[in-house]
Order: C-alpha cells, then sequence, then structure tokens
C-alpha cells in the first residue's frame, strides 16, 4: 500500500478567490496547496477590461503570504459587447489567461453574462486565431428546464455547435456534472478538456437533503445523481489528457449560505489536495493523480509544468466545523468530517 505521495506541483485551473477582506483571507489557502490557479472573474463589477484585470491580480498577489511563490491566472469575464482586440490585447500583454463566459443569470455573479453566444462569435473567432481558450460555466438558463438536466441541455443547444462551428478554438468545459458532459468531452478533439470538482467526485445530489436540507453541499452546477458521480470518478482517474484539477473553491460567509435563499458555491480550498488523493486512493488510483492534478491542465494550456514537488501522506485529518477568513466565518467540504489524507509540503 502507498502511503506517501510525492507529485510535481499541481495547479488549481478553476477557483475563485473573491476580492477585499475575504480574498486575503483566503489566497493563503489556495497559494499553500497550488502553484498556479485561474481566477474566476466573476467580481461585482465583473473584471471585463485589461486594467481591470491587471489591477485585481495586484491585490491577490499582496495577499499571498511572503514565503509563497504562487501566480494567479486571470481570466476576462464575457459580455454581449466583449471585443475580440481588447481580449487579444490582454492575452498578448500577459494579464488575461483566457477568458470565462457565464451564460447570463447562470450563476453567482453571472448577470452580465453573455445572452446569446452569437453574440460573442466574432470574439471567440478572434480568440481561436490567437489559441486564446474559453472557459465555460455549461448551463442553461431556461427555468423551464430542469435544473439537474441545464448541463446536458447545454451540450446540445449551444455546446456541440459552438465545438462544430470553431473546432481550433481551445474550450475548457468547467466542473463537468454529469456522464453526458463526460461523452461530450472524450468524443471531441483535443481543444475540447474539462475541470472536474472535488465535490463532484465525493457527493451525489441525495447530499444536499440529507436528514434536512444542507446548504453547504450546494454549488452550480448542482451535484447529480450518484450514475454521473461515479462518470466523473471514472474520467477523472482514467488517465486521459483531457481531464484537469479545478477546485471550483467559491467561498461565501457561512450567513449567506444558511439562508432561506441561500448562495450556490462550496469552500474546498484549505484540503482540496487531500479531498481529490482520497478519491483516487479510493478508486485504485494514486499513479494517475500527478497527471491530473500538475501535468493535464498546464499541457491543455500550453503553459509550462511547474517545479519543486508537494508530499501528501496517509493520515486522519479532521477538517473544522468552520474555518475564519480575516473575519468571514465559512463552512469548508468535508466540515466536521475526516479525510483520510494529510498535505505534509
Ligand atoms: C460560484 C460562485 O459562488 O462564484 N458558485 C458555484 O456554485 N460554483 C459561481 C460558479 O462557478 O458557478
Ligand atoms: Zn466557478
Amino acid at each position: 500500500m502507498t502511503d506517501t505521495l510525492t507529485i510535481r506541483r499541481p495547479d488549481d485551473w478553476h477557483v475563485h478567490l473573491r476580492d477585499g477582506d475575504i480574498m486575503r483571507g483566503v489566497v493563503p489557502y489556495t497559494a499553500r496547496q497550488f502553484g498556479r490557479a485561474i481566477v474566476m472573474p466573476n467580481l461585482s463589477p465583473p473584471v471585463t477590461s485589461v486594467e481591470a484585470g491587471a489591477a485585481y491580480r495586484d491585490r491577490i498577489l499582496a495577499a499571498v503570504p511572503d514565503s509563497i511563490d504562487f501566480v494567479p491566472l486571470m481570466t476576462a469575464y464575457l459580455t454581449d459587447a466583449s471585443k475580440g482586440d481588447e481580449l487579444a490585447r490582454g492575452f498578448r500583454e500577459g494579464v488575461f489567461t483566457a477568458a470565462k463566459l457565464y451564460p447570463a443569470h447562470a450563476t453567482t455573479g453571472s448577470a452580465h453574462g453573455v445572452t446569446d453566444v452569437a453574440n460573442i462569435m466574432p470574439a471567440l473567432e478572434h480568440m481561436a486565431a490567437i489559441g486564446m481558450p474559453l472557459l465555460i460555466h455549461g448551463e442553461v438558463t431556461d427555468h423551464d428546464v430542469d435544473i439537474f438536466d441545464r448541463e446536458a441541455v447545454f451540450i446540445e443547444r449551444t455546446l456541440s455547435g459552438l465545438v462544430r462551428e470553431l473546432p481550433e478554438l481551445k474550450i475548457v468545459f468547467e466542473h463537468i456534472t454529469t456522464a453526458d458532459a463526460v461523452a461530450f468531452v472524450d468524443g471531441s478533439g483535443p481543444n475540447v478538456g474539462a475541470t472536474i470538482t472535488p465535490q463532484h467526485l465525493h457527493i451525489n445530489r441525495n447530499a444536499m437533503f440529507a436528514g434536512g436540507i444542507r446548504p453547504h453541499a450546494y454549488c452550480l452546477p448542482v451535484a447529480k445523481r450518484e450514475k454521473h458521480r461515479l462518470a466523473l470518478r471514472d474520467a477523472a482517474t482514467s488517465g486521459s489528457a483531457k481531464y484537469f484539477l479545478g477546485t471550483d473553491s467559491a467561498p461565501h460567509a457561512t450567513s449567506a449560505k444558511e439562508s432561506a435563499c441561500g448562495c450556490a458555491g462550496i469552500f474546498n480550498a484549505p484540503y482540496a489536495l487531500e479531498s481529490y488523493v482520497t478519491v483516487f486512493d479510493e478508486e485504485g488510483a494514486l499513479d494517475k493523480f500527478e497527471a491530473f492534478a500538475s501535468e493535464n491542465g498546464p499541457r491543455f494550456y500550453g503553459l509550462p509544468l511547474n517545479e519543486g514537488t508537494v508530499t501528501l501522506e496517509r493520515a486522519v485529518v479532521s477538517v473544522p466545523k468552520t474555518i475564519d477568513a480575516n473575519g468571514t466565518s465559512i463552512v469548508p467540504f468535508h466540515a466536521a468530517d475526516e479525510i483520510s489524507w494529510r498535505l505534509v509540503g
């Protein structure tokens, strides 16, 4: 039995670091675990200009503890008004690594998102031409579509057509939650990859209703049936280069989650690697963890692999009930539970 695992330093290809006091509280958790992270732009107001992206990056860097080397990779928030020239300038100047497509009103902070992909086709064509990746929150927003079907319907209505029209565009289908998404990614060319979160590997939709309503198990896209969780575990541990680590860590104050209308988002940054490696261990796939966590992402993005390593060891870790993020109490993923791996450094 393998009791310690040393891998190349990993990256998080999808994280919400927020802004202001909470940001200063949560950034150290991500920086301790990962060499780089793709930072989501869904602030209020969203990060749409090169200047806003550069200023946000500076605020994040100021929150990284001195002893840690951590590189935030910034993303532009696409709106109906996004222009290819501005995105290309951000990409060229090294401010934007990618651009994020939120269908308008799909999730937290998406009110300014894209109402119809047709509106941004010129910008997407420009991105395809310069090799700038498009990151997609893949859910339709039509309230007539059952919330558990919104990802699968997005593939049918939007994503498959987009991939057909712009086969040279690099697309990351973010935080996939269904067997349908796995089948789509597997069946697409090498320009289509996907991130998978720890929560979608650990929980199915029952977790939201275990003995009562459980707001801390609620995120978007929402966890689906068990068969989907199993398909995601197979995909993540398959060794396919199309799948890589993206936590979608999305901190909200405890009070904003435990509410009559609780926010979507799970804060998994503090124990992210421990959470993922537990899944790979359960699946007998520890030998596949390094590719998923540290290699497939940079290769997809065309970035160098990190230098340095991290080591995890088999040991019981008790996750606290709450975590203080610079004055804001946040309930972490696996709160008051145990995980069977520990990050040693
Ligand atoms: C994210 C957030 O809170 O910003 N929430 C979530 O449930 N994942 C937004 C998102 O990525 O959908
Ligand atoms: Zn997200």
